[in-house]
């Protein structure tokens, strides 16, 4: 019988267990396969450390957040133990035939090394941040877009009892989806994001603007915006596993600029962790389990190095390679779009 392995790796996203089950409900339904999953992600992988992957224990685990096999910035070729040569003897030992790698874009390079080193494999796309060109959309993104809307709503009123400016940081370290989402859906007075630097005289003049009309300032800033004058997005946390600077703080650089630039009260509140935690939305379920049954499908086929994507309402696959270091933006279009009504 075909025995594949399952793992998740990167920051931890809504729908990951949705996706696990769906591969192995279909595997184990439609194609007789047997399933492990490697734990922390390629750590797992690397060390051979699984737990199987039954029917039962993926009963009911759609509407869990977060990911029942765990996850790690762990890259497989960071320590000595790892490297291709390595991981097929880990396969080899293990009886496993193939890997799925569930992954954003970090995943996704580490994967199509694997497969050019000879490591059959898959992987299906995962990120809140919805920045990877091959697909459409990621799951996640619908559940975080959710909760930093919500998020804007509940500062509104706090921000209009008090008469203050307020500002949100939210998620999205190269492309700005999250923040224009949810910051047209609540009606932001402005959105910034890392795509489109704006000057602090413009951000100023749009919460005045507001604030001249007795309204309070609302602004939604992606932790990835800079002002024209910085080279990076704002950072002082050191770096991730994969080497990348950890952000986060932006809101918190802007919020004292626009309070002594207008005069207006201004307060400040990082969403962070909380828009990747908790229960998935129905959307990303379903993307979700979509996913997770197209790619038990290609390992069935023996389909090696594509990664299943959404294009429109169908799911396809795209070479891996498609899926590594394209960044899928906000347009300019789009942004002027919403830029229009800011103020
Ligand atoms: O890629 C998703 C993401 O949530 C980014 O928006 C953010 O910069 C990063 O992960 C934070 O990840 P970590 O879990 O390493 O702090």
């Amino acid at each position: 019988m075909a025995r594949f392995g399952i793992l998740t790796s990167g920051g931890d996203c809504p729908g990951l267990n949705a996706v696990i089950r769906g591969i192995v409900l279909q595997g184990t339904t439609v194609h007789d396969h047997e399933y492990v999953g490697f734990k922390d992600g390629f750590h797992g992988l690397v060390y051979g450390d699984v737990m199987e992957l039954d029917r039962s224990v993926v009963r009911g685990i759609s509407q869990q957040g977060g990911t029942i096999l765990g996850t790690s910035r762990f890259g497989p070729y960071t320590e000595p133990d790892g490297g291709g040569e390595n991981i097929k003897k880990v396969l080899a030992r293990l009886e496993i035939d193939a890997v799925i790698a569930i992954g954003g874009d970090g995943t996704m390079a580490a994967s199509n090394r694997l497969l050019e080193d000879g490591i059959p494999l898959v992987g299906v796309p995962k990120t809140i941040d919805n920045d990877l060109l091959a697909t459409d959309y990621t799951f996640g993104f619908n559940t975080a877009v959710e909760i930093a809307t919500e998020a804007v709503d509940r500062l509104r009123t706090t921000g209009n009892s008090h008469k203050r400016c307020m500002v949100l940081e939210v998620m999205g370290r190269d492309a700005g989806w999250i923040a224009i989402y949810a910051g047209v859906a609540a009606g932001a007075h402005a959105i910034l994001i890392p795509e489109q630097p704006e000057s602090l005289e413009q951000i100023c003049e749009w919460v005045t603007s507001v604030r001249d009309r007795g309204r309070s300032p609302m602004v939604v800033v992606a932790e990835g915006f800079k002002l024209p004058h910085m080279d990076d997005a704002h950072s002082h946390k050191g770096v991730d596993g994969f080497n990348r600077p950890r952000l986060g703080g932006i809101a918190d650089v802007l919020a004292p600029l626009i309070e002594e630039h207008t005069g207006i009260e201004t307060r400040s509140t990082t969403l962070g962790y909380i828009q990747r935690g908790g229960v998935p939305s129905a959307w990303d379920r379903v993307l979700g389990t979509r996913f997770g049954q197209a790619a038990s499908d290609l390992v069935a086929d023996g389909v090696w190095g594509k990664m299943v994507a959404l294009r429109g309402t169908d799911i396809v696959h795209v070479p891996l390679a498609d899926a590594v270091g394209h960044t899928k933006t906000v347009p300019l279009d789009y942004y002027n779009g919403a830029r229009a009504i800011f103020g």
